[in-house]
């Protein structure tokens, strides 16, 4: 078998000194999509956020590795040079500088951390403009600045223009909390389902079983009190559909 792109080995996690990750065990080998699926609270966007490395989520237990490798060690930036991209719920707004602006030293930021050439402005707006076209994102949206005053959808569509330019080889995407229109659901799906490849996986993190009839999973977790609980193919989002989380709340003790 393969490397898988990312592997986590009994992940325990604090936030301010309480333990929210119990012991996390996930493979998703190369090329696949996993969504993670639970109750609010369970911890899933925690488990996001240790493996981009945000602040605040010490790792007291267990590792992550992309590619093999443990990127514990490394800082945001480095996590995200080195294949890592996060799509948040709610992208942060960067008023003054323009879409484009952004995208270019987000790319060139990476390609500095990879030892690569920065690229040349040409190149870079061949590379903004065949990616925009596929995702139906007119220039103007690339003159504004980002995310500021985007619409749900807009946000979504700048998200994976990122996405489809940076060519990470695990995105992780966060969708907690609603707030995905019908027209930033059917992004979403689009753009995820296109940048599907052999060597690229995703962990998409949802409450909405209608989005991963778009994006249909390899496999479907359940994540109950900081643990994974159950796993299982498509079907097991039907279930959860069905039956609800109740069977996988931990026992009161
Ligand atoms: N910065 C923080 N400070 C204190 N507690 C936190 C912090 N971040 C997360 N928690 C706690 O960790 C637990 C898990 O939260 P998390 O956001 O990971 O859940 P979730 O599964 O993503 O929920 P949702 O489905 O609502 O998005 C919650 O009890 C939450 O209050
Ligand atoms: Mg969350």
């Amino acid at each position: 078998m393969s490397t898988p792109i990312l592997e986590i080995r009994d992940l325990h996690v604090q936030v301010e000194d309480k333990e929210i990750l119990k012991g996390v065990d996930l493979v998703v080998p190369a090329g696949e999509v996993h969504a993670i699926m639970g109750r609010n609270g369970s911890g899933k966007s925690t488990l996001s956020n240790a493996i981009t490395g945000r602040d605040g989520y010490e790792v007291t237990e267990g590792d992550i590795l992309l590619e093999g490798k443990s990127i514990l060690e490394l800082e945001a930036d480095e996590r995200a040079a080195a294949g890592l991209f996060m799509a948040f719920q709610y992208p942060i707004e960067i008023p003054g500088v323009a879409t484009m602006t952004f995208l270019k030293s987000a790319m060139n930021a990476q390609r500095k951390a990879r030892g690569e050439d920065e690229l040349t402005t040409p190149e870079f707006m061949k590379a903004v403009q065949g990616a925009a076209k596929d995702l139906s994102i007119d220039k103007d949206m690339l003159k504004r600045a980002l995310n500021v005053g985007f619409s749900g959808g807009e946000k979504k569509r700048a998200e994976v223009l990122q996405m489809a330019l940076l060519e990470p080889r695990m995105c992780i995407l966060d969708e907690t909390d609603s707030g995905l229109d019908i027209d930033a659901l059917q992004v979403v799906s689009e753009g995820v389902n296109r940048l599907r490849a052999p060597n690229r996986s995703m962990l998409v993190i949802t409450h909405y079983q209608r989005l991963l009839n778009h994006i249909v999973p390899d496999r479907v977790h359940v994540f109950s009190d900081g643990r994974i609980v159950e796993s299982g193919d498509k079907e097991l989002a039907l279930e959860l559909e069905a039956k609800g989380y109740a069977a996988y709340d931990p026992v009161a003790a």
